[in-house]
């Protein structure tokens, strides 16, 4: 699939400006701070509803303005789709082919879209919340019963921890079984969604990565152990964990066990690649696992997503670079530089030069 053009009008530093994007590589450059990362946010935020860079819709307003109107047209196997966002203080309004949605769930899955940045190390050296992110954005892609699960999850995750909260310890033991039979249904979903999509992206990544680094390097990502077994069974498990753990919970005020603290195994040469991985090899894993995104998505649904690739040729050496641009024979890349590279050149590009939130003609 490929995004032909894009509309942006009071969104961040773009008054109203029309991108016309061909199917094959297209690289918008220019000086910093002009507009780049902007478009390239725009175009992941009309695939998945969420910006890779902010949760505050209000950053995405141009200052000084109430709303900010974006849009695209999208080709893939089953046609065009139009894919619109009204962004105001007080919430949006999306629209596929001009119908409003009224749920993420429905936005998801109509284009699909990986995303890479330099702030995509985060992904290895941060915490189990940014892996989980990752595997949130791109499953909720695949999967709108994944979106859906983990959404009711999360809503009642909440409301667990509050009434773990409450000093009525009666109406606590009592109300505690009737929340987790509901969470657990949910989590299991989640978790056994999770197992399925990493035994995907796994292999995928080793490959990728073996590939950028011409075999010199291992990487793996395992998924965590304790997800072994069907859906049913994950749901009984965890029922008992939680069951067997009310005193503790009760005690710390929040819930310890299930997906919300799942976490990904990642290491490099057998290290974990957390505390060990070097700037380049983190960046280099990273990358990899991105790329295995791309093809697990191929693999689900026939079809390449949309690559975008904001700012990481500067930081890759010069093989590294190259091997990256031959990965995207055949799907549209959206790649934001601060000039145009040199070994895009003989290649059939579309450029793009950004200048002051508008394109330069
Ligand atoms: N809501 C907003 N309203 C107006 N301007 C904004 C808004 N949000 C961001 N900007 C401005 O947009 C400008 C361009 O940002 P962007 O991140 O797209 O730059 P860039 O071209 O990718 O630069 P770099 O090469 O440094 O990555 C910045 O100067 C920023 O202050
Ligand atoms: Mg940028």
């Amino acid at each position: 699939m490929y995004i032909k053009n894009l509309v942006l009008k009071n969104f961040r530093n773009y008054g109203g400006e029309k991108f016309e994007f061909s199917p094959g590589l297209n690289v918008l450059f220019g000086k910093n701070a002009q507009g780049k990362t902007n478009c390239a946010e725009a175009v992941f935020y009309l695939c998945t509803g969420t910006s890779p860079r902010t949760r505050r819709e209000k950053q995405l307003v141009k200052s000084g303005e109430t709303a900010a109107d974006i849009s695209c047209v999208c080709e893939g196997r089953y046609g065009e789709v139009e894919i619109s966002a009204h962004i105001t203080d007080g919430g949006r309004e999306v629209k596929v082919n001009g119908n409003k949605i009224t749920r993420n769930a429905d936005l998801m899955g109509n284009i699909f879209a990986v995303f890479f940045s330099p702030q995509e190390l985060r992904l290895i050296q941060d915490g189990p919340d940014e892996r989980r992110r990752f595997l949130n954005v791109s499953i909720s892609q695949l999967s709108r019963p994944y979106f859906v699960a983990l959404s009711r999850y999360n809503k009642i995750l909440e409301q667990r921890n509050n009434l773990l909260k409450n000093r009525d310890l009666d109406l606590v033991f009592e109300t505690l079984p009737v929340w987790d039979a509901q969470l657990c249904k949910y989590a299991a979903v989640v978790a056994q969604k999770r197992a399925e999509y990493i035994s995907k992206l796994s292999p995928l990544a080793a490959e990728a990565h073996a590939y950028l680094t011409d075999g010199a390097e291992e990487l793996i990502i395992s998924p965590e152990k304790r997800y072994k077994g069907s859906e049913e069974e994950l749901e009984k498990r965890l029922f008992d964990e939680l069951s067997n753990n009310y005193d503790r919970d009760i005690r710390l005020g929040y819930t310890v066990s299930g997906p919300h603290r799942d976490d990904l195994d990642i290491t490099i040469n057998g290290a974990d690649a957390k505390n060990f991985a070097s700037q380049g090899q983190t960046r280099t894993a990273a990358l990899a696992i991105k790329l295995a995104e791309v093809n697990v998505f191929k693999d689900a649904c026939g079809e390449y997503p949309v690559l975008i690739l904001d700012d990481v040729m500067s930081e890759l050496d010069l093989p590294r670079r190259k091997k990256l641009v031959g990965r995207t024979d055949g799907l549209q890349t959206i790649i934001t530089c601060t000039h145009a590279e040199r070994v895009l050149y003989g290649r059939n590009v579309n450029k793009i030069m950004i200048e002051g939130g508008a394109i330069k003609r």
